[in-house]
């Protein structure tokens, strides 16, 4: 098949990656979703090792379900617990072991850098699934192809982020990749919880971006509603986080103020910036949003180790 090659290739950042790229990966997706129900022996015989040196529900699980999927096998640990970690071995080591015993490694650590550094050591592809508050790559990839599935094309949207905008990772990663479109990005959140500046810095160079505190007086803009967790675990002082959490709460009754045809989103999991009475409406996606984490990860999967 033509396109950009992927194979052997490590998906840190986003940012490491052209739009003719990411568009590439997206089209893969939309390739795997009659095999996402029939299966597949794609990558039979081959083996993917999660370390997750974090919580994770989603990321590895479709991670696994994705592999599995194609017919390959998933191995590794989902906590450090029982691991040779708690005897002290370093992140570097970690990686040259179980690289012996598998094709892709995918990785999700607190530390920022962890992924980029995994990658340094690792000879086979290393994917990133969460590098602390810095980057959350493949789950940027699902958004942008959960908007494009839902409607029809990402040049041109309003798309909002609202919540934790500093500590959110996935926030980062899905505002690099925007800005390799012709969007309009709408940064809400509480003074503490701005989006951080790197990020700002480098996106509002390239697209439309505007700051605000409110979600209401946006509401009519949106085309995309991407909700956000505020990250309690990354808060140094507690007190700072209870003076921001439930910092907003979308509910069905705001979704009657928005434009037709827009969508919520959000990474999951929820805390309760998302009403349960926004579940029934034909705006929210968040669940189709968790079943393309598996297309989009079978196409990445195959790409990075040179079937697809
Ligand atoms: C996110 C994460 O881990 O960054 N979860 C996910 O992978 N879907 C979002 C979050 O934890 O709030």
């Amino acid at each position: 098949m033509s396109g950009p090659s992927f194979a052997g290739r490590d998906i840190v950042s986003v940012r490491d990656f052209s739009r003719r790229e990411i568009d590439h990966v997206l089209g893969m997706a939309e390739v795997m979703e009659p095999l996402l129900r029939k299966g597949s022996d794609m990558l039979h015989g081959r083996i993917m090792a999660t370390l997750f040196f974090e919580a994770s529900t989603r990321t590895r699980l479709s991670f696994e379900s994705a592999m599995t999927r194609l017919g390959g096998t998933a191995l590794g640990f989902a906590e450090t617990k029982g691991t040779s970690v708690e005897k002290g071995e370093n992140l570097a080591d970690t990686v040259r072991v179980v690289e012996r015993y598998a094709d892709v490694l995918v990785i999700r650590h607190p530390l920022e850098g962890a992924a980029r550094m995994a990658a340094e050591f690792a000879s086979v592809p290393v994917i990133n699934a969460g590098s602390g508050a810095e980057e959350h790559p493949t789950q940027a990839l699902l958004d942008l192809y959960t908007m494009r599935k839902e409607l029809g094309t990402i040049d041109g949207l309003t798309i909002g982020m609202i919540g934790d905008l500093r500590y959110g990772r996935t926030v980062h990663s899905l505002a690099y990749a925007l800005s390799q479109y012709k969007v309009k990005l709408l940064l809400i959140s509480p003074d503490i919880l701005r989006m951080r500046r790197e990020v700002l810095e480098e996106v509002s160079k390239k697209i439309d971006v505007e700051e605000s505190a409110s979600l209401k007086e946006h509401l009519k803009e949106m085309d995309v509603i991407y909700m956000t967790r505020v990250q309690k675990e990354r808060f140094a002082d507690l007190q700072e986080y209870e003076k921001v959490k439930g910092s907003y709460r979308l509910i069905a009754e705001d979704l009657s103020k928005t434009k037709k045809n827009s969508i919520v989103m959000h990474p999951l999991p929820r805390v309760d910036e998302v009403d349960p009475d926004v579940d029934s409406s034909p705006h929210a996606k968040y669940f189709q949003q968790v079943g393309n984490g598996v297309v989009l990860r079978m196409g990445l999967l195959g790409l990075v180790l040179g079937v697809l």
